[in-house]
């Protein structure tokens, strides 16, 4: 609990660091199954702006599993609680003016809603990749899948644990038989607007 802790408010403002950048910075959230592309497509389209010039960070469920949130099963609570602390990662490298990408399974909608609330909506561009279960287990890149189907793994997104597709993303990539270089322009055009400063 935050109790007896006062918000101090600093002289810099993001704004201003937004202007030091040279760009905006917003949440890109990547969500989808276990093997959809997040990761993937995240670590492209960061290549793309960084080689702009664009100042970018990059969350990640498989890295940030293994540091700040090692404590955190795949539960349904510790998975909120995994978004919820992501959420609040994102939202002081938004402060700091860098533009973050994020790739999280985040199968529940209220979690992915509460990423929203937390950096603000103005902040923030959901990005569903939509590969079908079939294509991901066919991909089984980290062998997950298999262990699920046999018991190995318990909680398994799309297997024996639920994924909440958005109802509504900014923008729906489907993965299936499309070469990644086409979704890669997909989100760059749509994000190209977002980025300029409204001074420029
Ligand atoms: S989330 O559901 O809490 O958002 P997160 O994105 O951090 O998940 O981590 C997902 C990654 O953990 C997957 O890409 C996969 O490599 C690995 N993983 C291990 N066990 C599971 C599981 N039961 N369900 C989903 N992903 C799992």
């Amino acid at each position: 609990m935050s109790l007896h802790t006062v918000k101090h408010d600093y002289k810099t403002t993001k704004s201003q660091r937004e202007n030091q950048h040279g760009h905006k910075a917003f949440l890109i959230w990547f969500t989808g199954l276990s093997g959809s592309g997040k990761s993937t497509l995240a670590n492209l389209v960061e290549i793309a702006l960084h080689n702009e010039g664009l100042s970018t960070f990059i969350l990640d469920g498989d890295n940030i599993r293994q540091g700040i949130n090692k404590d955190l099963s795949f539960e349904p609570e510790d998975r909120t609680e995994n978004i919820r602390r992501i959420a609040e990662i994102s939202n002081l490298m938004l402060d700091a003016g860098i533009m973050t990408l994020a790739a999280f399974v985040s199968p529940y909608i209220k979690d992915r809603e509460q990423v929203k609330q937390i950096v603000g909506s103005d902040n923030f561009i959901e990005i569903y990749v939509n590969t079908s279960l079939a294509e991901c287990e066919r991909r089984d890149v980290k062998g997950l899948y298999k262990k699920a189907r046999s018991g190995e793994i318990k909680n398994m997104t799309g297997i024996s644990a639920p994924y909440e597709a958005p109802i509504s993303p900014s923008l729906e990539v489907v993965t299936d038989g499309q070469p990644i270089e086409v979704n890669v322009k997909t989100i760059l055009k749509f994000i190209n607007t977002k980025l300029k400063l409204s001074n420029t």
